[in-house]
């Protein structure tokens, strides 16, 4: 419902004292109106009064704009008020002006104490400023992967290019083409997963050594980390899947001297001034094989459980790689040399942040990853 304010049209012959007054003015041809001060004034009251009413209806939160949106008729019927302002007589028209203004300014002051209502009432519900901070940890890489990065960097800065290779193998690639004899034990089904006929998960990275020198001729340097299978149940020392870290140099005249010289200069890098050893060993792949043992990282070399008090622990298996496996990739055996190494990272990374139990490493426990990316 829409009260008039352009009111009731009155009798305008008591008015004539006013020459400027429409009612006078013989050039205006419609009816008109006049409004007198009281009725203006009682209008301007009414129009606050409901403006105060509608306000406190309003749910609290509303914006700005939607809240304007929402007052529009009350709008409205003020911009009718003003307009009326011309019909007041001259002699109240001061009054009834000082009125108006006072309506605007009061409607103006009822939005902005709304928003603070709103604001303020938003605040104390949903947001508490002074609440400290929640901490936030942004994840961080498994140790495994640290020192999988070291060892790629360091070997990086010795010349050797990143190969990988499938994690599904051919028989052939992963024993045959590596010098296994077709008896093997490790080609048994109790050791090796096994995908399909000749194809299984494979057992070691040193396949790939076979895919890259098939594919590059020498000189060949790469170091090929990847994920490998055997067929182990999980205790202290042993997973089913874990990575291991291969590395192959091929070249004319590569000795055992540049095996021993580059493994050295790796460990020096990697341990610091521990003291290394090679010791002799055998895998049907290398001829001669060594392994190579670091002075034990948790006791200095003096003696522990760790290291079975021999002060020494295995971190890698190496050697000259055998003639049969360059001629299997299809190298001149004749005319190049290589050596070789394999490596567990996993064995690695529990040497240097002194991990007892190799099954840490695959819990993904938020309270070990935290302490290892410090
Ligand atoms: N493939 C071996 C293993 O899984 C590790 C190894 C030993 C790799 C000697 C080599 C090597 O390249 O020369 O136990």
């Amino acid at each position: 419902m829409r009260p008039n304010v352009a009111l009731s049209p009155i009798d305008v012959s008591w008015h004539n004292h006013s020459a400027r007054h429409p009612a006078d003015r013989t050039d205006i041809r419609y009816p008109v109106t006049i409004v007198l001060l009281d009725e203006y004034l009682a209008q301007a009251t009414a129009l606050e009064q409901e403006l105060g009413e509608r306000l406190n209806a309003v749910e609290p939160g509303l914006r700005t704009d939607a809240l304007k949106g929402n007052l529009k008729d009350w709008r409205l019927r003020l911009d009718d008020l003003q307009r009326a302002i011309t019909a007041v007589p001259a002699e109240s028209r001061r009054e009834a002006g000082a009125a108006l203004n006072a309506l605007k300014r009061h409607f103006d002051s009822s939005i902005t104490a709304y928003e603070n209502r709103s604001a303020s009432g938003a605040t104390a519900l949903a947001i508490d400023h002074t609440m400290p901070a929640r901490e936030r940890w942004r994840g961080g890489l498994h140790p495994v992967t640290l020192v999988i990065d070291e060892i790629r960097e360091i070997f990086r800065e010795l010349g050797f290019t990143v190969a990988v290779g499938p994690e599904a193998e051919t028989e052939w690639h992963n024993f045959t083409a590596l010098n296994f004899p077709a008896e093997h034990p490790a080609m048994d089904l109790h050791d090796t997963l096994y995908v399909d006929e000749g194809v299984l998960l494979r057992t070691h990275t040193s396949p790939v050594q076979i895919r890259v020198m098939q594919e590059y001729a020498p000189p060949v340097r790469v170091l090929v980390p990847g994920t490998v299978y055997r067929r182990d149940f999980f205790d202290a020392s042993h997973a089913p899947a874990f990575a291991q870290i291969e590395g192959l140099a091929v070249d004319e005249g590569v000795t055992f001297v540049d095996l021993k010289a580059t493994l050295t200069t790796f460990a020096k890098r990697f341990f610091g001034s521990a003291r290394t050893r090679f010791r002799p060993s055998f895998f049907p792949f290398t001829e001669p094989s060594a392994e190579m043992d670091v002075e034990c990282q948790l006791c200095g070399g003096s003696g522990c459980a760790g290291c079975k008090q021999s002060g020494w622990m295995e971190i890698l298996g190496s050697g000259m790689v055998h003639p049969n496996v360059l001629t299997a990739a299809g190298v001149d055996a004749e005319r190049y040399t290589g050596w070789a190494f394999g490596m567990g990272p996993a064995r690695i990374a529990m040497l240097r942040y002194g991990i007892p139990d190799i099954r840490v490493l695959y819990e993904s426990d938020m309270r070990f990853l935290r302490q290892v990316n410090r």
